[in-house]
């Protein structure tokens, strides 16, 4: 079995045990969120020994030819010496918590102003740390030229400890630290003709609120469609400014899904990702984006495939497919 070397310690890994569960099992503090190789909060460097590619899947060059890997992925084959990141490797900056407000389904929007540019496109994420160091991955709502700060919806979780912390003690003022942006769920330029088909559940609205209004900035004059799904329509969050924006482009159509029994009158019944693929039965050509409930995006991309849509054209919130991730866009 290969061995980790850390901080002048040997950690033997057992087998099938990932970089990132060697040194936690062994008290090392590694942080990490997704644990599925998206987030990149795991990142590591490896002073000595060759991290498995698909350890350092979606880094940027830079990154990989010093040596940096996602330790949550990472199951080597030889031995390993790494440390953390460098802070300067990490992405990281801080922002100032401009304003927070509740946009009802228990959504609260949280406003951040970076405090150096951020490059980022609607629809990628960026991760938010909390004080004591717990992280979460949210999605980018807002766009660039449209909306001067950061917007992020956080859906409050049971439990779940970062989104509690922002629904109850951040508040306008304080500074948080993020890291990002990351992800390729967003709008590509080039085929503003092409159809786009976005269907998400709660708060998986958020990026696809900004891949929506990132399209019809650019100029996009193929159709776009976007189904949005709750139990109640209560969790049909931002329902009014996105029928204002349907009344003002003839070619985008807002759909609010109830998948309970009884769905009032403008809105479609059942689950969402059935009622949009039944509404549009033939896919090949389009470009779709599922965000939100790991269920629906995994029957979704599936139901898609079948319907006619290339693998390359389907796109899902990185963070929000893995059933495993702790309070998964939480
Ligand atoms: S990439 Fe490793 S914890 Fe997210």
């Amino acid at each position: 079995m290969a061995a980790i070397h850390y901080a002048n310690q040997r950690f033997e890994l057992e087998p099938g045990q990932s970089v990132l569960d060697g040194l936690t099992g062994h008290g090392v503090p590694v942080p990490s969120s997704c644990r599925a190789g998206v987030c990149q909060t795991c990142l590591m460097r490896s002073t000595a020994g060759v991290p498995p590619p698909a350890a350092q899947r979606g880094l940027k060059d830079s990154l990989k030819a010093r040596g940096y890997f996602l330790a949550c992925v990472c199951h080597p084959e030889q031995d390993l010496r790494v440390v953390l990141p460098d802070a300067e490797d990490e992405d990281r900056q801080t922002a100032t918590v401009l304003s927070l407000d509740l946009l009802g389904g228990g959504i609260m929007q949280v406003a951040l102003e970076c405090h150096a540019p951020l490059d980022y496109r609607p629809g990628q994420f960026i991760n938010l740390f909390q004080d004591t160091g717990q992280v979460r991955s949210y999605s980018i709502a807002s766009v660039p030229g449209l909306d001067d700060p950061i917007h992020l919806h956080v859906r409050r979780l049971a439990g779940g400890r970062v989104s509690g912390w922002v629904h109850e003690e951040l508040r306008p003022g304080q500074t948080v630290t993020i890291q990002g942006p990351a992800g390729d769920c967003f709008y590509p330029s080039g085929t503003p003709g092409q159809p786009l088909l976005l269907i998400g559940t709660g708060s998986g609205l958020a990026p696809l609120y900004g891949i929506v209004r990132d399209a019809l900035a650019q100029g996009h004059y193929g159709p776009i469609r976007l189904y949005h799904g709750s139990r109640a329509p209560e969790g049909l969050y931002l329902a009014e400014e996105l029928r204002a924006l349907a009344r003002r482009h003839a070619h985008f159509d807002y759909i609010p899904c109830l998948s309970g029994p009884d769905a009032p009158e403008g809105y479609a019944q059942g689950r969402v990702h059935e009622v949009a693929l039944r509404d549009n039965p033939k896919l090949d050509g389009w470009r779709i984006f599922f965000c939100g409930h790991p269920e629906m995006v995994k029957l979704g991309k599936k139901q898609a495939f079948l319907a006619g849509a290339a693998l390359r054209n389907i796109h899902a919130d990185a963070f929000t497919i893995n059933p495993a991730m702790p309070g998964a866009g939480a």
